[in-house]
């Protein structure tokens, strides 16, 4: 498929220096704005590879935008426009490579929680899980097995970690770092966010096993920050391959996953080469999740 954006590793390429560069995503500090730059870098394992694959960055960043238009004026966020063409400079010279994947944001007063919504049990709320029978101070039935649905939505904040994993924190620890105003309207919010997103998402086929917002504060108001919903920042589940009992596959990774299992790399870098054409299904995959969720979106986009 022709990939409507153009590929971007790193920014350096356009000869444009970063402030923050994360795994995936590059920041520059424009004083009272952000501009984030979302590239076409994957990991897995917590490795970084070597190879892009082409559009990700972009459909992430498409991703986030579907879903702040699909809340509409209901959600306070931080976005300015997304518009490459209506950046300063330098950015704006490199309008055609950065199309797509850039979204001019107001910068926050960042509250340092990830604020982790799960409707399901994986991942390291499994594990907490397991070895508890509580998951962040909530209380929940026993017998649950691996990726079952819980009965209801819990909110599960952990702590943003500057290095290493996040950890899931209680409500307790998370009030001491938030404040009880903030936390009691964080996590009144993120369920909100997330049960509206679970009933959209469902109607097309996909289970959002959970999610992790940030908030900050914008003009004195909690305001909703970096990406929303996308397959970075959750898990995105087919619904027809639901099963309780096992891990479930990853609409979006588990290509990937699968590959680099197969292989014989000991998931510590360097990441071993990847053929074009994993990257390539890869990124098919990013497109028909994009497609199923929001298909006149994806349309408009060019997908
Ligand atoms: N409007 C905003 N104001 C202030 N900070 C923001 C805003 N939007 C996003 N951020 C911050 O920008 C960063 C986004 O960068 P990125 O996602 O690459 O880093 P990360 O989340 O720390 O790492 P990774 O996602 O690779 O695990 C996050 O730290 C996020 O909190
Ligand atoms: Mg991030």
């Amino acid at each position: 498929m022709e990939n409507p954006f153009p590929t971007l590793v790193r920014c350096e390429e356009l000869g444009l220096t970063p402030d923050t560069t994360g795994k995936v995503r590059e920041i520059f500090d424009l004083g009272d704005e952000l501009l984030l730059v979302t590239t076409d870098r994957i990991s897995a394992y917590d490795v970084i590879m070597d190879q892009p694959v082409p559009g990700r960055g972009a459909l992430l960043t498409q991703m986030t935008l579907a879903w702040y238009e699909h809340f509409g004026d209901s959600l306070r966020h931080h976005l300015v426009h997304a518009d490459a063409e209506g950046l300063p400079e330098p950015f704006r010279s490199h309008a055609d490579r950065l199309r797509g994947r850039v979204m001019l944001v107001r910068k926050a007063r960042r509250y340092d929680i990830e604020a982790v919504v799960r409707g399901y049990l994986a991942g390291s709320g499994y594990l907490d899980y397991q070895r508890s029978g509580e998951l962040c101070g909530h209380r929940l039935p026993q017998g649950l097995q691996l990726c079952a649905k819980l009965p209801r939505p819990i909110f599960t904040p952990a702590t943003k970690a500057e290095e290493g994993h996040d950890e899931n924190i209680d409500a307790e620890a998370a009030r001491r770092i938030v404040g009880d105003e903030a936390f009691e309207a964080i996590e009144s919010l993120s369920l909100k966010l997330y049960e509206d997103a679970v009933e959209y998402a469902r109607g097309r086929g996909i289970i959002i096993a959970d999610t992790k917002f940030e908030f900050g504060v914008i003009d004195g108001r909690l305001t909703l920050i970096d990406e929303m919903l996308t397959p970075d920042s959750s898990r995105y589940w087919d619904a027809e391959r639901y099963e309780p009992g096992r891990e479930q596959d990853s609409m979006d990774k588990q290509l990937l996953r699968n590959h680099l299992s197969s292989l014989d790399w000991d998931k510590t870098p360097p990441p071993p080469r990847l053929d074009e054409e994993i990257l390539e299904r890869t990124a098919q995959a990013y497109v028909a999740i994009f497609r199923r969720l929001f298909p006149e979106r994806a349309r408009e986009c060019g997908y």
